[in-house]
């Protein structure tokens, strides 16, 4: 992590995410990932952060995307879109960078087809929101500030490594 680094969040959305707000709203909603974004930039700027956001229809941008953001935020939120169910290359990078990570997703992919059951990104991060809307995005952020706040009161808070409770 460089200087910085702490006052940072990503957010990183995957394919398709460019088309919320007409994309099959029964399931996704009528709400546009500018406004998503917006939304995110107000709670993170209201606390103090700065927000940084990619979004890319184009797997090896978001490998990009993560390595970049995973050295310059303290944590990054991911919606990789159907990306999530099989890119191993974006497992491996969310599991190579330091920034913690937290993956949400719009609709309750457990309650859809059965190849939306599985994610190969959830072992790596910190955890999984999922079927909430847009609010799985804020209560994301609010996480990893929460996070990243008690990191710099104290250098004992925990990591939220893979495997311990959050
Ligand atoms: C999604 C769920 C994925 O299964 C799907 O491929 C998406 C969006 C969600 O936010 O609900 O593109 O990640």
């Amino acid at each position: 992590m460089t200087a910085g680094n702490e006052r940072r969040i990503g957010v990183i959305h995957g394919p398709n995410l460019n088309l919320l707000g007409r994309r099959e709203p029964a399931i996704y909603g009528r709400t546009t990932l500018a406004q998503i974004d917006e939304m995110l930039r107000s709670i993170a700027s209201a606390e103090g952060y700065e927000l940084l956001t990619v979004q890319s229809n184009h797997e090896g941008v978001l490998v990009d995307a993560v390595q970049e953001l995973g050295y310059e935020t303290c944590g990054i939120i991911v919606n990789l879109g159907a990306l999530t169910h099989y890119s191993i290359a974006l497992r491996d990078a969310l599991a190579a960078v330091p920034a913690l990570a937290v993956e949400v997703h719009l609709s309750n992919v457990y309650s859809r087809e059965p190849f939306r059951h599985h994610s190969v990104i959830a072992p790596v991060v910190a955890g999984q929101i999922t079927g909430l809307g847009p609010a799985g995005y804020a209560f994301a952020l609010r996480f990893l500030i929460d996070r990243a706040n008690s990191k710099g009161e104290s250098t004992d808070a925990g990591t939220g490594s893979t495997g311990s409770p959050a």
